[in-house]
C-alpha cells in the first residue's frame, strides 16, 4: 500500500479532530489547509447574508488564498483524505483554491466532513462535477465519535 496523507480545513477545531483520528488510525500524514486570511466569527456567521462566508459561497468564482501545503507529501501519496466543514451542504471555497493549486488526478481521493447534521453527498456531486480528473471515492460525514473500526472500514471501501 502507497503513502496516504489527510488533507483539511478546519476553522473551528472539528474537522481537525477527525482528521487526527484518521491520522492515528490510517498512519496518514496530517497536512492543514490554512486561509492566509483566518476565518474570524463575524466571517464564519451564516445567518449575515453580508459574512465574509456567505459571500465568498454565494458570489461565483471565488478563490480565496490559502498558505503553501507540503506538496512533496501530496505528490509521493496514493490516497488522499480530503475533508472540511460543510458550508451550506458544500465544501468551503479554500477547498477549490487547493484542488485549483495541486494536482490529485491518479490518486484515490476520499473526502469527508463535519457538520451541524448535513449529509455529505451534495458536497461530493458537486467536487465531482468540478473536478471530474479526481478518482473521488464515497464520501464520509464524520463525528468526533467515530471509531477505530469505522474509520478503518471506510479506508479500505471501494
Ligand atoms: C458558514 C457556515 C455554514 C455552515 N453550513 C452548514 C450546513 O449547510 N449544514 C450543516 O449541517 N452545517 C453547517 N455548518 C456547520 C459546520 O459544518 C460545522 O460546525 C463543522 O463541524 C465545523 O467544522 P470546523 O470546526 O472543522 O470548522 C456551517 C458552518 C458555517 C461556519
Amino acid at each position: 500500500m502507497g503513502q496516504s496523507v489527510v488533507l483539511y480545513l478546519s476553522n473551528t477545531g472539528h474537522t481537525q479532530g477527525v482528521a487526527e483520528k484518521i491520522s492515528s488510525v490510517t498512519g496518514a500524514k496530517l497536512i492543514p489547509i490554512k486561509p492566509q486570511q483566518a476565518y474570524t466569527k463575524t466571517d464564519l456567521n451564516w445567518n449575515d447574508h453580508d459574512s465574509r462566508s456567505y459571500h465568498e459561497m454565494h458570489g461565483g468564482r471565488v478563490r480565496p488564498a490559502i498558505e503553501p501545503v507540503d506538496s512533496a507529501a501530496i505528490d509521493q501519496a496514493t490516497t488522499v483524505y480530503l475533508g472540511f466543514p460543510l458550508w451550506w451542504a458544500t465544501a468551503p471555497r479554500p477547498i477549490d483554491t487547493l484542488l485549483d493549486s495541486v494536482d490529485l488526478s491518479g490518486k484515490t481521493v476520499r473526502p469527508f466532513c463535519t457538520s451541524g447534521s448535513s449529509a455529505i453527498d451534495e458536497a461530493v456531486r458537486q467536487l465531482r462535477v468540478d473536478y471530474p480528473a479526481i478518482d473521488w471515492q464515497a464520501g464520509k460525514r464524520l463525528t468526533s465519535h467515530v471509531t477505530d473500526q469505522e474509520i478503518q472500514a471506510w479506508s479500505k471501501q471501494n
